[in-house]
């Protein structure tokens, strides 16, 4: 399997047809084309690995260069896992931003993922959900 990372957006059909091939397609609004284009479109580092001309993974990351990057999602096809692409699309979002900490929350069937790749698990991580009131 000879695979090719492309520090690009893939086109839309192609990252919603990578999430429908493995479990984040039932985390992710992928019904809903015009909120995952934005989702595509806003997202200022994303990664795609292409076996030939078939997109088989994606990281979809937000960055300020330097500081911070927040791994939003991180795919692979289930026919393609556990070949070493997640590894490497992280380490793709990594070098495009060197300086810069990775910061994610984890679907529940990569929470053994990540710290064995040597992610340290931040106890202080708050999440406020869209259209959740805060207490005045
Ligand atoms: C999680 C995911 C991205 C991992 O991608 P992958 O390409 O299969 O992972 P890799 O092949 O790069 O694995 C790297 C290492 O982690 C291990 N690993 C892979 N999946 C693992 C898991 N779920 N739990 C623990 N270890 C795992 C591999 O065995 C490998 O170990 P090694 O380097 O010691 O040989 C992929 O399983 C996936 O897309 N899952 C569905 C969507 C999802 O949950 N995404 C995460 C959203 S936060």
């Amino acid at each position: 399997m000879t695979i090719t990372y492309r520090r690009e957006r893939p086109p839309l059909d192609d990252l919603i047809a990578v999430y429908h091939a493995c479990t984040l397609g039932g985390r992710r609004p992928v019904d809903d084309q015009p909120r995952m284009a934005a989702m595509l479109a806003e997202a200022n580092l994303v990664v795609g690995a292409w076996e030939s001309e078939v997109l088989v993974g994606v990281a979809r990351a937000l960055t300020d260069s330097v500081y911070v990057t927040y791994l939003s999602d991180l795919a692979v096809r289930d026919s393609h896992q556990r070949r070493g692409v997640g590894k490497g699309l992280i380490a793709q979002v990594r070098a495009a931003a060197p300086g810069a900490s990775l910061v994610l929350l984890s679907a529940p069937q990569a929470v053994d993922y990540y710290p064995h790749l040597g992610f340290t698990r931040h106890d202080s991580a708050w999440v406020v959900k869209p259209g959740q009131e805060l207490r005045a």
